[in-house]
């Protein structure tokens, strides 16, 4: 039977408000917080961070700042894994991870904090067992499976740094980064459920570790491979020989905790930085306000763990508040589009997380596949990763919250470690297609090209002012000049986001990337990562990317290719689309390929991939003025027609 759930929201003029109900249970209601906060931040965070984290010892300094670095808690000391699983145990039985296979003939599994704990402290032991130190990298390539958390909590609780790759990246890319954060160990796995059939992923794993420092690779098995040689390790027997207490390292609040890769504007992604004090303080506060995260809740964030939404709220989040996350390994439409639905009604989901990429593909599904559900579990909706459009907010706000429900509309990045601009479910107003405000404590401004404030309402450049959220990155791996000249070069004194923006009536309204980084499907990729790949094939003499919009992935990446000589094979297409698979992974492979005889190019030589982009939407082409090919143009205008 289908129950109507509790009316969270209710509708004025301007937008949604919460309704009294959500204002009875909100962890948050009073909207004078923001300015309370912004009167003096650091004391604020000072606040929050002492408030929401268990510290060994607490810091002498809250906010250090020399630019472009920065230092929150400095001379704190604390253990990650303490305050996502210790201090939970006075309620050992509490679940705190619920894990839902892909094959539907296969139970959810649900693990305690003690088991977790237990769990994490053999895990970590096993790492010490094989040399692993504090300080060093561990490279975790896993799909969504509870080892997963387990392995990454172990690096915590050791004070190792974790550089987890998604699963989905193929062995080209997975040993790049391998090779820049110098690992010794890889825990992966033998394959994973996908729609359907076993995926392998351990040949990828093992092509990626040839010739690296990987010394050993602990496979979790999950299809049933046999794994056999002396480099290989499994997962679960070296668990049941490991000794059960692990005592934690204290770390230092400034300490690394982990690396993630992703994507800029050149060809090589770069390893952010996110340290361990000022990290877990924002994960910690951002589920408590921004989703509002109770203990007694479970959240479902649909990211993989390859992502930062994955690791704050598919994992540590949820933790550090002592909730419940669930995990899910598979396609979200197998065995049909029910379900995610299903999921949620099973396991009576409170919070749901996920990409507009995703609520877009399941507003082109027949209904009945989520009509049929009962979601009146549903607390909170939230969405990440890029604009949403009104349609699509309102369709997710009606068909899965049944206009019960708050959607925030998340906006942050792999490098601010948590949510930073949204509206507080306690505190409103949910506006389609509006973010809201930063997080109290949080300074944001949108400007001009010279960093001076745009007018109001106008666009600009969004960025961030000091003092920095503590969430925020703390370098960019072994690449100081990168993380001065992709953040700090254009502003100096303030964060560059790279992220377009304007005002709104005073809230924050998102308007996509001002630099070569597409969202494909969520996913961010740079123009020049797939052009690169392509270039890497002898016959390619020229080569330029472009994101098009699409009308499910949001965007999906277009490539020009100029020979350097003579016409493209039959397969030609086929076979750079391949490479490029085989260098980054699938949801970098371009949608379509045109070969061209020629690229539009100014006098400098810099391809003008704007005019590329007006051709594909179909749009007049300006400024060809500037070219030295004009000619180009035209050509290509007909290549697109004539190979729709
Ligand atoms: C970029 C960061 C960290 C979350 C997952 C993506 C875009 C993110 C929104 C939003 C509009 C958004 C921005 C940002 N983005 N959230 N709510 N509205 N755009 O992390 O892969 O590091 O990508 O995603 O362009 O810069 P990421």
């Amino acid at each position: 039977m289908k129950k109507r759930g509790i009316q969270y929201v209710v509708k004025k003029s301007d937008g949604f408000y919460p309704s009294e109900e959500m204002k009875k249970i909100a962890n948050i209601t009073d909207p004078q917080i923001y300015e309370k906060a912004a009167k003096d931040p650091i004391a604020f965070w000072g606040k929050m961070a002492k408030e929401g984290i268990t510290w060994e010892k607490e810091w002498d300094k809250t906010y250090v700042e020399k630019l472009p670095y920065f230092e929150w808690f400095k001379g704190g000391k604390l253990n990650f894994s303490v305050n996502c699983l210790d201090r939970h145990l006075a309620h050992p039985d509490k679940t705190a991870l619920i894990w839902v296979p892909e094959p539907d003939t296969e139970p959810s599994i649900k693990i305690s904090y003690e088991e977790l704990h237990d769990k994490v402290c053999k895990f970590a032991n096993v790492l010490k067992a094989n040399g692993v130190k504090k300080g060093d990298v561990v490279s975790i390539y896993l799909p969504m499976v509870p080892q997963a958390l387990i392995a990454m909590l172990s690096c915590t609780r050791i004070g190792a740094i974790h550089s987890v790759v998604f699963s989905a990246f193929s062995a080209d890319a997975l040993k790049a980064r391998i090779e820049d954060g110098q690992s010794k160990i890889l825990i992966t796995s033998d394959g994973y459920y996908r729609r359907g059939k076993p995926e392998d992923l351990l040949t990828k794993a093992k092509n990626a570790a040839k010739k690296t420092t990987i010394k050993k690779i602990i496979v979790v098995n999950r299809i049933g491979k046999k794994v056999r040689g002396r480099r290989f390790l499994n997962f679960e027997d070296e668990i049941k020989k490991a000794p059960s207490y692990c005592k934690p390292e204290m770390m230092n609040s400034e300490d690394p905790m982990f690396l993630l890769y992703t994507s800029g504007t050149t060809g090589r992604p770069k390893g952010i930085v996110h340290d361990t004090g000022g990290y877990a303080t924002q994960a910690y506060w951002t589920c408590k306000w921004n989703f509002d995260l109770h203990p007694e809740d479970i959240m479902w964030c649909t990211a993989d763990i390859g992502w930062i939404t994955g690791h704050t709220y598919a994992m540590y989040g949820p933790l550090l508040t002592g909730a419940t996350t669930l995990i899910y390994e598979g396609g979200p439409d197998f065995p049909n589009p029910g379900r995610w639905w299903k999921i949620i009604q099973d396991h009576k989901v409170n919070v749901f997380y996920t990409a507009p990429t995703a609520i877009r593909m399941f507003m082109k599904t027949p209904q009945k596949w989520i009509t049929k559900y009962d979601l009146s579990s549903i607390k909170i909706l939230g969405t990440v990763g890029e604009p949403i459009d009104k349609e699509s907010w309102m369709w997710y706000f009606r068909t899965i919250g049944g206009s019960r429900c708050p959607v925030i509309d998340t906006w942050w990045q792999t490098e601010t470690g948590g949510t930073l601009i949204n509206t507080i479910p306690g505190i409103g107003p949910f506006i389609p297609t509006i973010s809201g405000k930063s997080f109290p404590g949080v300074k944001h401004i949108i400007v001009d090209d010279k960093g001076y404030p745009m007018p109001k309402g106008r666009q600009g450049f969004l960025a961030q002012q000091s003092p920095f959220a503590p969430g925020m990155l703390h370098g960019v791996f072994n690449n100081h000049k990168k993380y001065v000249s992709t953040y700090w070069e254009k502003f100096k004194t303030m964060y560059d986001t790279s992220d377009g923006a304007y005002l709104q009536n005073g809230l924050i309204r998102i308007t996509g990337r001002t630099d070569d980084v597409m969202k494909v499907a969520g996913h961010r990729l740079a123009t020049a990562e797939v052009e690169n790949a392509i270039h890497d094939n002898k016959v390619v003499g020229d080569c330029a990317v472009v994101p098009m919009p699409d009308k499910i992935k949001g965007q999906v990446p277009i490539a020009f290719v100029v020979l350097k000589k003579g016409h493209p094979s039959k397969d030609l297409e086929q076979k750079l689309k391949k490479h490029v698979d085989i260098k980054i992974g699938p949801t970098a492979r371009p949608a379509r390929i045109f070969f061209v005889e020629d690229l539009p190019k100014t006098r400098s030589g810099k391809i003008m991939r704007r005019i590329l982009k007006s051709l594909l939407i179909k749009e007049e082409p300006e400024g060809l003025m500037t070219l030295v090919n004009p000619s180009s143009v035209e050509k290509i205008k007909d290549t697109i027609t004539e190979n729709p």
